[in-house]
């Protein structure tokens, strides 16, 4: 589905340039469950927002089916990420002055469907992730599980093939955490890809596949095997 190809990124603030990302190949599978792991500042979140055609590498090519997407308009890379992607954040990133039933139709609404559709898909996504009984309830209202909850069923709004989710339990206290990840396997089962970026091994197990950074570079891609694979436990490392 995607394929990376000597992606490279630097920063030009300061006296010298950061290499946030050092000639990164990839490639993803349409079912792909992939944990990206690694140190504070090796690049994960950079290597997400290039994934999510939220930034552009500096160099390399990055194909998203056969089209390389580099070559495209901001215009054109952000109906791909309308039509294609979700995000999550570890700051969910919901509107404060909008319900959870506005939040997670505000894609509906962004892309042009009617009302009685919104509300429809609104509400079927909100009971995939056990939200029916918070509708009306504002962010500041519900806990942070919940309003991730919400912030992954307005990911899901548009039927994205792919999730994208940078730290998205960083907040969360573990039984809150283990709901967030209950639902990201559920929709690796129902043939969304997923990738989670976490500094975290308990999260990072849930994945069906570990890539490591460092230093801007990719040092280990392997299958995990089984929800404690030992190739996770090199201890992280702290922060985001
Ligand atoms: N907008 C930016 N401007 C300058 N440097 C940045 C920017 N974003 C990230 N970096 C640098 O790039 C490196 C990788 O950052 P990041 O991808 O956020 O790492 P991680 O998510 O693994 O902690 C870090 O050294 C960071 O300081
Ligand atoms: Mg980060």
């Amino acid at each position: 589905m995607i394929e990376l190809k000597n992606i490279s990124k630097s920063y030009s603030t300061g006296a010298s340039p950061v290499n946030a990302l050092v000639d990164i190949n990839l490639k993803l599978k349409r079912d792909e469950f992939l944990a990206v792991m690694g140190p504070s500042g090796s690049g994960k979140s950079t290597l997400l927002h290039i994934l999510g055609a939220l930034d552009s590498p500096s160099e390399g090519d990055y194909f998203l089916e056969d089209i390389n997407i580099v070559d495209l308009s901001d215009r054109e890379l952000s109906r791909i990420r309308n039509e294609h992607f979700g995000f999550v954040f570890q700051s969910y990133n919901l509107f404060p002055e909008l319900t959870a039933l506005e939040n997670v139709t505000m894609p509906l609404v962004l892309a042009g469907k009617p009302p009685g559709e919104r509300r429809e898909k609104g509400l079927e996504l909100l009971e995939m992730v056990d939200m029916t009984h918070r509708l009306n309830h504002f962010p500041s209202q519900l806990s942070g599980g919940e309003n991730q909850r919400v912030a992954v069923a307005r990911a899901l709004a548009n039927d994205p093939d792919l999730i994208l989710a940078d730290e998205p339990t960083g907040n969360l206290a573990s039984s809150q955490e283990e709901e967030i990840l209950e639902i990201f396997r559920n929709l690796h089962e129902q043939e969304v890809a997923l990738i989670i970026v976490t500094h975290n091994p308990r999260v990072g197990s849930w994945g069906k596949r570990l890539i490591r950074l460092q230093d801007g570079g990719i040092v280990l891609d392997s299958p995990i095997a089984h929800r404690f694979d030992p190739t996770l436990l090199p201890q992280e490392e702290g922060g985001r």
